[in-house]
């Protein structure tokens, strides 16, 4: 019978045994999860254990039925969604911090590497330099926090503190039709409300409409409401578009209104030097959110905020002193354990305990460097504009919004079958159920397209070559079913 956890001296042990496992998921030449669900549930679940079986054996529980059968997402041919498997550097990273840095509180080695990581990224993404950063969950948490601050700003400006006294006005935030959802939802956990979100259309190529954010503005410039916020995509999720930065700053400034750029997916693809122009105006963001879990490939669970003032993350935030966390009582005379505990990180946002994501950060990018990202990123941008390419000489086949960055919207076409958006989804279907090349989709101007998002580090050409044919293979097959 075993009661208690085993203790230090096994972890090499174990962690190579792990590692092959890792290592074999990563080759790709396991079943689809999908398809033994009920032999992997039966040996995982089951009643709560009385007794314990001993760590030998959750490791070969592990290696046996949990690897093999996780996500299909890390697969080289996966371009759904915007997600991608972990490289190496980060999965070493963020063991090594859960292991030797399991609190971001005082100062270590690791809570160092968060601001050295932030910092090198807003040097490598063109931030300007009085922005300071913030590590979170993801791209949802890090526009909460973003919104959290325009919101303390613009509330403050009109004598009001909204985190201790809460909203005593309603208020709007401005955002393109395609802004990611979580803009909304930080809205509503703000206090504001989903409807303060005000979509504004977006032109032919997806980014906002200029002309119908600012008659917008203007129309509710004498509403006893409070604008929080203007959010620019750079980098939108249906179809990588990027709002014109620059012009949205602009208006920001005369409305006299915040301004976020989202960039949870597309701030990195400001190295590409054929799309750099596009984030021109970048410098007047007052918060900027990126993902490192998303075109970095670091395991999932990290994300950034950029604010031009963190001590307003402070006021946005602060949980106040607290007699059991001693690094937040400053009173005058007060007698402290140690000389410094660090940046206050858990001022800034809304976690204390939280992983260490600067190491993970900070090792990616010492791993492949600036230039290594940057061909990433050129990578998989160009493997979208081939994809673009090769649909555009197809008869078949549509575009339906050139790519900016690495996401192509495309779709099957024939005037075989009426209803082309069911087409495009039974397509669709049938690739994941192939399963080797497994894009998204999403609706574009009405017209359901397929949508690969380029992001995965293993994600070579020939997986976008391999999904264009698929998509030729499958149309074509469906249209000679239906007409036998
Ligand atoms: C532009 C954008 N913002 C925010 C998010 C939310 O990020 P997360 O899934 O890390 O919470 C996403 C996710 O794809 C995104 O594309």
């Amino acid at each position: 019978m075993v009661t208690e956890s085993a203790e230090c001296g096994d972890l090499s042990k174990f962690l190579l045994q792990l590692g092959e496992s890792l290592d074999q998921y990563l080759r790709f030449e396991h079943p689809d999860a999908m398809l033994n669900c009920e032999s992997w549930h039966r040996a995982l679940g089951g009643t709560v254990p009385k007794r314990g079986v001993g760590i030998d054996q959750v490791v070969a529980d592990m290696m046996q039925h949990l690897i093999p059968n996780g996500s299909q997402v890390p697969k080289p041919g996966c371009t759904a969604f915007i997600t991608t498997g972990a490289t190496s550097a980060g999965i070493l990273a963020s063991l090594s911090g859960t292991v030797a840095a399991p609190q971001r509180f005082g100062l270590t080695a690791f809570n160092y590497l968060e601001d050295v990581s932030l910092n090198w990224m807003a040097e490598m993404f063109g931030l300007s330099p009085k922005m300071q950063g913030l590590y979170s969950s993801g791209g949802s948490v890090a526009n909460l926090v973003a919104l959290g601050a325009a919101r303390q700003w613009a509330f403050e400006k009109r004598g009001i503190d909204p985190a201790r006294d809460g909203l005593q006005l309603p208020s709007r935030i401005y955002a393109s039709s395609s802004a990611h959802h979580t803009i909304h939802r930080a809205a509503a956990v703000l206090g504001m409300g989903r409807t303060a979100v005000t979509a504004i259309p977006v032109d032919d190529r997806g980014g906002i409409r200029l002309t119908a954010l600012k008659q917008q503005l203007q129309a509710d410039a004498g509403l006893d409401s409070v604008p929080v916020a203007i959010v620019g995509n750079a980098g939108s999720t249906d179809s990588c578009a990027i709002d014109s930065l620059r012009d949205i700053g602009e208006l920001a400034r005369e409305f006299g209104t915040w301004f976020h750029v989202d960039g949870a997916y597309g701030l990195p693809g400001i190295l590409d030097p054929r799309v750099k122009h596009l984030y021109d105006g970048l410098s007047l963001a007052n918060s900027v959110t990126i993902d490192p879990h998303k075109w970095l490939g670091a395991p999932v669970g990290i994300g950034a905020t950029y604010v031009d003032d963190r001590d307003l993350l402070k006021r946005a935030f602060t949980q106040e002193a607290a007699d059991y966390l001693e690094g937040t009582v400053v009173e005058e005379g007060f007698v402290s354990s140690m000389d410094s505990f660090g940046t206050p990180y858990n001022e800034y946002g809304v976690e204390l305990s939280s992983p260490s994501r600067g190491a993970v950060v900070w090792a990616l990018i010492r791993e492949i460097g600036v230039e290594g990202l940057r061909d990433r990123v050129c990578r998989h941008n160009t493997m979208a504009r081939n994809v673009a390419e090769q649909a555009h000489c197809h008869p078949n086949l549509e575009v339906v919004q050139d790519p900016t960055l690495s996401i192509c919207c495309f779709r099957y076409v024939t005037d075989q079958w009426k209803d082309l958006n069911e087409l495009n989804r039974r397509i669709h279907r049938q690739l994941v159920h192939n399963g080797q090349n497994i894009p998204s989709t999403t609706m574009v101007s009405g017209k359901c397209v397929i949508r690969p998002c380029f992001i995965g580090a293993r994600t070579k050409q020939a997986q976008a070559d391999a999904l264009v044919s698929e998509v030729i293979e499958i149309g074509n097959q469906l249209l000679t079913d239906s007409n036998d």
